[in-house]
């Protein structure tokens, strides 16, 4: 049995409207607290509207739920300084995150100028409030594999010296380089690993055919990256913690002719994190990277309560469900080897 204290998770999409019901009871169910993104249609873009979808989450979930949402803006060329203001004052409000213009799902209205945005950086940095980064370039000739190397070095990495206080979340880095720089970087930069990078490698996207439920952004890279990733999640480098970057879509939105980007991993969120650590005999390393590190990057409370996750071989069930709205549950008809024992 291993014991840990209750995980977090410091990236997720919950959605709105009939799918937040479906899922947000899955993250509530292993995670104490999340980071909830932004990226719905239309974002969430200030404060009022970040308090209003904090709401139909509490509501979609139980009355005696002790699960807390931490929300996020949705940065666009109209966010203010005095956006950033009201975010802090709120309370509700964790985090700015920052689409590159048209990087990924619903990301139409991020940014594509970062110079213009100084006055915002300059007041998140006064405010601490941190920076979530989806770290891909959106140059149209830039190959798809490179896209977050280049964007490391023509954005992010000048941005963090030129913002000499920014607190800065790399989201779900996907290459070694991302995890060298991330290393010898301030502690005021963190970043988050999902546990299909930590799992897969690119082979895998065309495995026997082309497979839609292992494609998200950033797409999956070389097996040397993931070895990459793996050691950096158990090296007990608290720069790096759990994000899972969970991103329901349905079936048919997926399966089909130009597919969607994003893996439905929250189901079996903790499951899949322990089976990458236990390949390289690290569970000993999961309670930081879960329970601990990111609660210290985003200066909140470490949780008292623990949870368990127990040995036990299970097969995930591929039973699709016959509603195409539905999503499916990543690492179907694979197996695992630990289950986390439910709150009683
Ligand atoms: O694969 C992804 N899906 N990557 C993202 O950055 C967004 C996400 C989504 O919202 O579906
Ligand atoms: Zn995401």
């Amino acid at each position: 049995m291993i014991e840990i204290a209750q995980p977090d998770d410091w990236h997720v999409h919950l959605r709105d409207g009939p799918m937040l019901g479906r899922v947000a009871g899955e993250t509530a169910r292993q995670f104490g607290r999340a980071i909830i993104m932004p990226n719905l249609d239309p974002p969430v873009q200030t404060t009022d509207q970040a308090v209003a979808y904090r709401d139909r989450i509490l509501a979609s979930l139980p009355k005696d739920s002790s699960f807390q949402p931490l929300m996020t803006l949705y940065l666009t060329d109209e966010t203010t300084p005095a956006e950033i203001q009201r975010a802090t004052d709120s309370g509700v409000v964790f985090g700015v995150k920052l689409y590159p213009k048209g990087a990924t799902t619903n990301a139409e209205s991020g940014v594509d100028r970062l110079d213009q945005m100084a006055p915002v950086l300059e007041a998140m940095e006064q405010h601490r409030m941190p920076l979530l980064i989806h770290g891909e370039s959106t140059d149209p000739d830039c190959d798809v594999f490179d896209r977050e190397e280049v964007f490391l070095e023509e954005w992010l990495a000048p941005m963090v010296e030129r913002h000499a206080g920014l607190r800065v979340v790399f989201e779900h880095i996907t290459t070694k380089s991302a995890v060298d720089y991330v290393r010898q970087a301030p502690d005021r930069v963190g970043a988050t690993l999902t546990p299909q990078h930590l799992l897969l490698n690119r082979n895998a996207l065309f495995a026997g055919g082309l497979r839609p439920h292992h494609y998200c952004l950033p797409v999956l890279k070389r097996e040397r990256d993931r070895e990459a990733l793996l050691g950096a999640a158990t090296s007990g480098d608290p720069h790096f913690f759990l994000g899972t970057d969970s991103a329901p879509h349905s079936r048919s939105t997926k399966e089909s002719a130009c597919g969607c980007a994003g893996i439905y991993s929250a189901p079996i969120a903790l499951e899949l994190y322990a089976q990458a650590f236990a390949s390289v005999n690290a569970l000993d390393r999961l309670e930081g990277f879960a329970s601990h590190f990111g609660a210290d990057f985003y200066g909140l409370p470490r949780h008292q309560k623990k949870r368990q996750l127990r040995p036990s071989n299970w097969t995930v069930p591929d039973s699709p469900s016959p509603d195409p709205d539905t999503p499916q549950v990543f690492w179907t008809g694979q197996d695992l080897d630990f289950r986390l024992v439910d709150e009683i």
